[in-house]
């Protein structure tokens, strides 16, 4: 929630950081801004809207400098409006900050700034981030943020400059993520790593409770109690070309047809088929823990909590493995008993979600082992876990998660064929049938990819309802789930996504012709069950739209078909999934919605 730039070099950092807003646009996007500074002056252009409307704000009205700083907003505190927009300043105008989380303690802090005779202009909470460095300002911008920072409390990164200590920019994290990248002879700050691509793949991760200083001398980090701390940078793997788009009319496409690839890497190296066994040396070191744990407990919100809901059918009918699935914004309220022998398997695609974050560290010290599923390298999550499974997606940059979802699944699987046989369980011979299978998995996935027509034909036809149903069993049921998400978040019609059997007990008074059904019926072990379930809507005048691999046997139960290839039935929610992302996008698209960036959403929500 919220993107943070700064840029300090020799390019024009009008351009760097407009470039890099477009970048961390889906971060938030109700206003943008940015300053800049040249000499003793600092230029300022903030808007309400999108960085398209910041870009023709600048065109008409070019301001110039030296280094500056941009910020995308997915406003907390204040409306969405130009004067709440980002960059804030100070009383003198002299100290700008863009911020990223919540200062909860800013009401009592801007009572005593006021006090203290402070004017503030905005709603925010970060305008008092400004007058707090004000405060403590004698002459050195960092000597001022350490001690600001000792009165913040909430979660927070934040950037700032200033000419009365010219050519630098200090950021301090705590909480949402900050990065540094480092170029030839120029330096960035960011919130992800995304947008510094064009420019460098060296970064530094920055942990909690650090300052970055960003100057013409150098880079440097301290401590929030002033220390000086030595950082080491990371070269990524990660290519500018893989955040574009690349002819697909948006990121979420693209997305989609990345899936089959991005499922073939996931696989690449893991699988060993001679032996039956699945290679994942980063949890060699602690194979003896993990055999040895009584019950697995998944936390995770949004799409992440629905490849948990498959993983957790696949550790049990796999690896044996007793499994519980928990929506991290719940579990952190809870009273729940934990024991040494449990281990945490936290699923995130930005590793930064703070529920997700939360949730975890309130089981410091009373879990087993600690293992993150997740898309970004050096994220919080990763940095705090004891073993990390990166899934292998790329940057995901669509709000609404799709490849991500199949490289959770993917990375879910190996684990479950991983811990199957280290456990014991899982014999050499069915540990292969289901590896031969799931080897053919992206030949399968880009089948339907190829055949997109009737999905968009269907799509068409719905797309004026206004309420759909998803249904779906055992291991469908959360790709029924994510298929109802993927449609809410990106095409505001309501979907609810419901377990077969449950209809009888409630929705099933929902039922008119109104309200179409998705039905996610592959042949599997409750391919009986949810066909009475589909009859049962079919008697109260219901459309059905089936999709299914058993045609044949569904003929003259539902309206419509989309058809799927057969699979191993543990593995059809590699398939299922596509034509429910390609059926939201598809009415997205056609109803003129956001696609990419959608209302009221942000990719990475760093705030509860
Ligand atoms: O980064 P995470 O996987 O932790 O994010 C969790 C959810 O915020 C995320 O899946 C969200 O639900 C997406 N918009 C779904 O498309």
């Amino acid at each position: 929630m919220c993107g943070i730039i700064g840029y300090l070099g020799p390019k024009s950092p009008v351009n760097v950081l407009l470039e890099g807003l477009k970048k961390l646009e889906y971060r938030g996007y109700d206003s943008a801004g940015l300053a800049v500074v040249k000499g003793k002056e600092i230029y300022l252009c903030r808007v309400k809207g999108k960085i398209k409307d910041l870009e023709a704000n600048l065109r008409a009205n070019p301001i110039d400098g030296h280094y500056g700083l941009g910020h995308t907003r997915w406003a907390t505190h204040g409306r969405p409006s130009e004067i709440n927009a980002h960059p804030h300043r100070d009383c003198e105008g002299n100290i700008v900050v863009v911020h990223n989380g919540i200062i909860e303690n800013y009401l009592s802090l801007k009572e005593r700034l006021i006090k203290n005779g402070h004017v503030f202009k905005t709603e925010t909470d970060t305008e008092v981030i400004a007058h707090l460095i004000e405060e403590n300002f004698s002459g050195s911008l960092e000597e001022a943020v350490i001690c600001a920072v000792q009165s913040m409390e909430g979660s927070f990164a934040f950037a700032c400059l200033s000419p009365l200590d010219p050519e630098k920019i200090v950021g301090a994290r705590s909480g949402p993520p900050l990065i540094v990248g480092i170029g030839e002879e120029e330096y960035f700050l960011a919130s992800d790593v995304i947008p510094i691509l064009d420019h460098t793949r060296r970064v530094v991760f920055m942990a909690d409770q650090e300052i970055a200083i960003l100057s013409r001398d150098g880079l440097k980090f301290f401590d929030f109690s002033g220390q000086p701390i030595s950082k080491v940078s990371t070269e990524l793997n990660w290519s500018p070309l893989m955040v574009e788009k690349r002819g697909f009319k948006h990121f979420m496409l693209k997305e989609i047809y990345e899936q089959p690839q991005v499922v073939r890497e996931t696989l690449s190296e893991a699988l060993s088929l001679d032996f039956g066994e699945v290679n994942l040396p980063e949890l060699e070191a602690a194979k003896d823990r993990l055999k040895e744990c009584r019950q697995a407990v998944i936390i995770a919100c949004g799409t992440s909590y629905h490849a948990g809901l498959i993983g957790q059918i696949m550790l049990e009918s796999l690896a044996a493995l007793p499994t519980r699935v928990e929506y991290a914004s719940e579990f952190r309220y809870r009273d729940i008993l934990i024991s040494p022998e449990d281990l945490i398997i936290a699923i995130s695609q930005s590793g930064e979600t703070a529920d997700t974050l939360a949730a975890i560290r309130g089981l410091k010290g009373k879990s087993g082992p600690l293992l993150a599923i997740c898309n970004v390298p050096g994220s919080s999550l990763v940095r705090e876990a004891e073993l990390t499974l990166l899934t292998q997606a790329g940057p995901e940059v669509g709000v609404a998660a799709t490849k991500t979802f199949s490289a959770q699944i993917a990375t879910l699987t190996l684990l479950a064929l991983w811990l199957g046989r280290a456990r014991g369980g899982l014999e050499k011979e069915k540990a292969i049938e289901i590896m031969l299978e799931l080897q053919r998995i992206p030949h399968r996935m880009e089948q339907i990819l190829n055949n997109k027509e009737r999905v968009e034909n269907l799509a068409y036809r719905f797309s004026s309802y206004s309420h759909f149903l998803y249904l779906g069993r055992w291991i469908s049921y959360p790709v029924a789930l994510e298929g109802a998400l993927k449609l809410k978040e990106i095409s505001y019609i309501h979907a609810e996504g419901y377990a077969g059997g449950e209809m009888k007990h409630g929705p099933i008074a929902l039922i008119d012709e109104k309200m179409p059904t998705l039905a996610v019926i592959p042949k599997d072990r409750v391919f009986e069950k949810m066909l009475s379930n589909i009859n049962e809507i079919k008697a109260r005048d219901g459309i059905v739209i089936a999709l299914t691999d058993n045609q044949a046997e569904l003929e003259n139960h539902v309206d419509y078909f989309l058809p799927i290839p057969s699979t191993h039935p543990l593995l059809s929610p590699f398939l299922t999934v596509l034509p429910l992302q390609l059926f939201a996008y598809t009415i997205a698209y056609r109803l003129g919605a956001d696609v990419d960036q959608p209302r009221n959403l942000a990719k990475s929500v760093t705030v509860e």
